[in-house]
């Protein structure tokens, strides 16, 4: 591994002339949509993937992991997991989180930070139902964040589950969305001349607000 790598702008010629951050719409919500659809357009790498941070109260200690953003719905950040996994107690004990995307294709960032709630089990249900097969079973038969004795083990559990469901596979109640409404977001673009841009929304009397901030 070198020393210094660089960065995907120095090393594509392909890379996207940045747009101005001024540009972007008042409400901060088309403004994702807006940069989302970019993303999907310029064929990001997992466009849909996002960083989600939730923090242990008892340990007092945030931590990190990658996820899909299933869709962005009434104005809601919307993912899918497991109730007991390990980012799911932290929710549920401390319900505030941020996500954060990142397209290197484009150089921006957003930064979403709020307060997240389980989606209704009419919503999972829904989507579970529109999930592939092995997705279903594989949320029955991982019990995620915990130990597991080794791989074989949890293919014999996945054996045991397609016998068990031969047609339908019902949502487990240990599966389902989380929905994060947002009180923050911040939209970064990377410029070829290094003075990148950022513009943060936030709400103020209700009302969103944005200021551009420096680099
Ligand atoms: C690209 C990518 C997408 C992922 N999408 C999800 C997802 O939508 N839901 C999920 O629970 N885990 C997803 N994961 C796995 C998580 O990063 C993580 O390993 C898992 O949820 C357990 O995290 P936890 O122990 O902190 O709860 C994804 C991982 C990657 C790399």
């Amino acid at each position: 591994m070198s020393k210094w790598l660089k960065s995907y702008r120095e090393n594509h010629a392909d890379f996207i002339q940045p747009a101005s951050i001024e540009k972007l719409p008042l409400d901060p919500f088309e403004a994702f949509t807006l940069w989302f659809d970019e993303a999907v357009q310029s064929m990001e790498l997992e466009a849909n993937a996002c960083v989600l941070s939730t923090y242990a109260p008892q340990s007092q200690q945030v931590s990190s992991r990658t996820l899909y953003l299933k869709e962005m719905l009434d104005q809601q950040f919307i993912f899918y997991t497991n109730y007991n996994s390990k980012k799911a107690k932290d929710l549920h004990a401390h319900p505030k989180a941020s996500l954060l995307f990142f397209w290197p294709k484009l150089m921006r960032q957003i930064r979403i930070e709020g307060s997240v709630i389980r989606v209704s089990e009419t919503i999972s249900d829904a989507y579970f139902a529109t999930r592939p097969r092995e997705s279903q079973l594989g949320a029955w038969a991982s019990q995620q964040s915990e130990k597991i004795q080794s791989r074989q083990k949890l293919l014999d559990q996945y054996k045991l589950l397609d016998a068990r469901f031969p047609d339908v596979v019902p949502r487990p109640a240990h599966w389902g969305g989380f929905s994060m409404t947002a009180n923050y977001l911040e939209f970064w673009q990377g410029q070829t001349s290094r003075l990148h841009e950022r513009r943060a929304y936030y709400l103020e009397k209700n009302i969103w607000q944005s200021k551009l901030l420096q680099p």
